[in-house]
């Protein structure tokens, strides 16, 4: 009797053991906090622009898949970051370098892209053995028609356009920018540099291009009146460059839509050459908060929008300042952390590049 009395005891006993034995139901994987300063894009930036929007690259990068990848995917033109500048290219007095430069064109190219020429004379690229030249007036003047003509001659027809002078003023007071080009060559330097790249290629569209137009007035003025001094007298001038390194916080859409007005004025091509977005210009941020990345968003929108509110006969494209954040420029010029440009370091989408899109 007393042992029937015990078993309902030790069954319940067995369930409450085979109970304890069952594992544990794992906890469900948490899904990834979703990133808000990334998204995902349902078209491409060349799927959607009217205008071509290109990318600063540099030839090492354009081999690896990942960038390659991208790049083409988005992309419908493509400048040199640093490797078409006189200083790579004009290694030597008698010797130029053309491997870099022959591959990026090539690879623009291939892929159909327009490839434009950045930039023939820059006073920050001026080799060494330039600097230094002790040659007299005349001979650089030569030496400077030579490397125009043999630079633009090499890639006629395959390079659209080019930078021919790159940032002749003065921040500030607009003043000519007292250059070696211009001690050397005369005040007149600027025409005598176009001239040589349209007679070397005269269906590729001749830029000038600066810095600063954006938000400095004297500045401005000093680059409209050089326009219109080509402009008059034949020298074949066809469009203006504006950098465009800008930040969140400004210029605003106000300054940049008069900057860009008075340049509309011109009848040039405009082309914002070197888009980047700082989103840290006070370095007040070690990582890119998620409400910085929006103000970025909202900016690159407006600036897309306002490239795509010229007549479109003016609208060369928009040119951004390298792919993705971590090779920006930017950080070694300024020296903080910086997160300028539309893709993050693992090639991501930011929303940046959504800001992008609706302004397109
Ligand atoms: C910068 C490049 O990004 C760097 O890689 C290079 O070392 C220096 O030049 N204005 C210009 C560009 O016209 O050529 C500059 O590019 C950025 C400022």
């Amino acid at each position: 009797m007393k042992k029937l009395l015990l078993l309902p005891f030790l069954a319940a006993l067995l369930i409450l053991a085979a109970c304890k034995q069952e594992p544990e139901p794992e906890p469900e994987p948490k899904p990834e906090p979703q990133d808000e300063r990334l998204y995902t894009p349902s078209a491409t930036l060349k799927s959607k622009a009217t205008f071509p929007v290109g990318v600063a690259i540099q030839s090492g990068r354009i081999a690896l898949n990942a960038y390659d990848q991208v790049i083409r995917g988005e992309f419908s033109s493509l400048t040199a970051e640093y490797e078409m500048k006189q200083n790579i290219v004009h290694s030597s007095p008698n010797t130029y370098n053309w491997g870099p430069a022959d591959a990026i064109v090539n690879y623009g190219l291939a892929q159909g892209m327009r490839v434009h020429g950045h930039a023939l004379v820059w006073h920050n690229a001026i080799p060494n053995w330039l600097s230094s030249f002790s040659g007299t007036n005349a001979e650089f003047d030569s030496l400077m028609k030579y490397y125009i003509k043999d630079f633009v001659g090499r890639y006629k027809g395959k390079v659209a356009s080019w930078d021919v002078v790159n940032e002749a003023f003065e921040d500030g007071s607009g003043a000519w920018r007292n250059t070696l080009f211009r001690q050397r060559m005369g005040a007149d330097y600027v025409a005598k540099c176009f001239q040589w790249a349209h007679e070397a290629d005269p269906d590729a569209k001749l830029f000038y291009n600066d810095y600063g137009a954006e938000y400095d007035a004297p500045k401005r003025a000093a680059i409209v009146a050089m326009i219109a001094d080509l402009q008059a007298r034949g020298v074949p001038i066809h469009g203006f460059g504006f950098q465009m390194h800008i930040s969140y916080e400004g210029p605003s859409l106000n300054t940049l839509t008069q900057a860009v007005n008075a340049l509309k004025a011109t009848g040039l091509l405009i082309h914002f050459s070197e888009l980047d977005i700082r989103a840290n210009p006070d370095n007040d941020l070690a990582d890119l908060s998620v409400a910085r990345a929006q103000a970025q968003e909202a900016k690159y929108k407006e600036i897309a929008a306002l490239h795509k509110s010229l007549p479109a006969a003016q609208q060369f494209g928009i040119t951004l300042w390298g792919l993705k954040d971590d090779d920006s420029w930017l950080l070694n010029f300024w020296g903080n952390p910086e997160w300028a440009l539309l893709f993050d370091r693992n090639f991501k989408h930011k929303i940046a590049h959504r800001g992008m899109m609706e302004g397109l």
